[in-house]
């Protein structure tokens, strides 16, 4: 299968930038990080509003995270296993919270996994000390990187989504990027 190239403009054109304040960070299926190592953030899709209706696919835009003060707590995915709720304990003032970090976003079914629901993940480009379940998640949407595809290998998933990494990072290093990291920066 043949990777899209889409042509990304030099500022956001509509529908972006769409803003998403404070969604909780659910637990997913948990094979982000142990079967492609790109763990990622799953937004309930009824926290999206208007972004709710865009094609599926994967997105970049900026992201900052919001802790929540309240207990840990232990909570079971669908498969059963046990997944701990930090909510954002253990983050580092200004390095993980309280700064504006990088995110590419998948939209959809994951057909390489045959997932049943629609799904809003979330990869924020940083490396994080602790997991953060149960934490908020402010996020802009500011561009579409491409459609959806399915894999016949896991290796050509994480290839490609290296692909959109770099893709993400590029944009948002230029100007008419740089300057929506305002933005989410304002969501308090
Ligand atoms: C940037 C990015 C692009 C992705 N692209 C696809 C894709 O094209 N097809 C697909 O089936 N899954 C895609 N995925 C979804 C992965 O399959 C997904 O993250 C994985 O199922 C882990 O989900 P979990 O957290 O629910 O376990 C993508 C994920 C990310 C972060």
């Amino acid at each position: 299968m043949t990777r899209p190239v889409i042509p990304i403009p030099k500022t956001p054109s509509p529908p972006f930038p769409l803003l998403v304040k404070r969604a909780p960070i659910i637990a997913g299926f948990g094979r982000g990080s142990s079967a492609i190592g790109c763990p990622t953030a799953n937004i309930p899709i009824e926290a999206l509003s208007e972004a709710d209706k865009l094609d599926t696919g994967v997105y970049f835009g900026w992201c900052k995270i919001h802790p929540v003060d309240t207990q840990k707590d232990v909570h079971q995915r669908q498969d059963g296993t046990q997944v701990e709720f930090k909510y954002g304990d253990g983050l580092r003032k200004e390095v993980d919270i309280n700064t504006v970090l990088p995110m590419v976003m998948s939209l959809g079914w994951n057909p390489f996994f045959k997932n049943k629901e629609k799904a809003a993940e979330i990869h924020v480009i940083h490396k994080f000390p602790e997991t953060f379940y149960g934490a908020e998640l402010t996020f802009n949407i500011l561009g579409y990187i491409r459609p959806e595809l399915d894999y016949t290998s896991v290796e050509s998933l994480i290839k490609d989504i290296g692909i959109d990494i770099e893709v993400a990072k590029d944009s948002l290093a230029t100007e008419g990027y740089q300057s929506y990291k305002e933005q989410v920066h304002n969501v308090k």
